[in-house]
């Protein structure tokens, strides 16, 4: 298999004139090697990336389950995957399951209301620094919530949110990618 370096802008030449490199040439992959594992000191740079993202009065409302491949987290993971992602989410080196730190814990009170939006921007930021290290990432929700929850309790208040695909992107066909234009972006929302 021909793996890619994912850091280099090759995916979208368009975008690629006017935003950085790393952002043009993301994309979320639907191959990963099997072959290849990512080192530890490539994970940890991940996870400095994710908690380096600024939050809400600094709240922090984020958390990751991170899964190696070939390690038992990983097939406790695995085997709550829908039919969609278990194609290609096995292959990846880690996945990392997201958590919302939603409510204070066993009340009703917010801890934040912005709990998910800074866990995705957390998330924006490792997929980033995933781009920069020459790796892909692909962030997905087709797994089994209730049942991954069963499967790792998060404590009360946290709620998982979402799964990141991490590792070396295989070559494969270029995908039509479309985005609404910049102008619908500025007026879409707006009366
Ligand atoms: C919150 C979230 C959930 C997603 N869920 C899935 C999913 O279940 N399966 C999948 O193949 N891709 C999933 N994706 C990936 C998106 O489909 C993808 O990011 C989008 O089509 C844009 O493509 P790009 O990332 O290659 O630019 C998800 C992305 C996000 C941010």
């Amino acid at each position: 298999v021909r793996t890619v370096d994912n850091s280099a802008a090759t995916v979208n030449p368009a975008a690629a004139a006017a935003i950085h490199p790393i952002l043009a040439a993301r994309f979320s992959p639907r191959r990963f090697d099997p072959t290849r594992a990512l080192d530890e000191e490539s994970i940890a740079t991940l996870v400095e990336a994710f908690r380096w993202a600024p939050s809400a009065g600094n709240s922090q409302p984020w958390g990751l389950f991170p899964a190696r491949r070939g390690e038992p987290e990983h097939r406790r993971i695995v085997a709550h995957l829908a039919p969609s992602s278990a194609r290609w989410a096995p292959d990846a080196a880690v996945l990392f399951v997201t958590a919302a730190h939603r409510q204070v814990e066993d009340t009703d009170l917010l801890y934040s209301e912005f709990a998910d939006y800074d866990l995705g921007q957390a998330v924006a930021h490792l997929t980033l620094q995933a781009q920069a290290l020459g790796l892909a990432s692909h962030q997905f929700r087709a797994f089994d919530l209730d049942a991954l929850a069963r499967e790792l309790r998060p404590r009360p208040g946290w709620h998982i949110v979402s799964m990141i695909a991490v590792g070396h992107a295989v070559e494969e066909e270029p995908q039509q990618r479309e985005r609404r234009s910049a102008a619908d972006v500025s007026a879409a929302p707006w009366t």
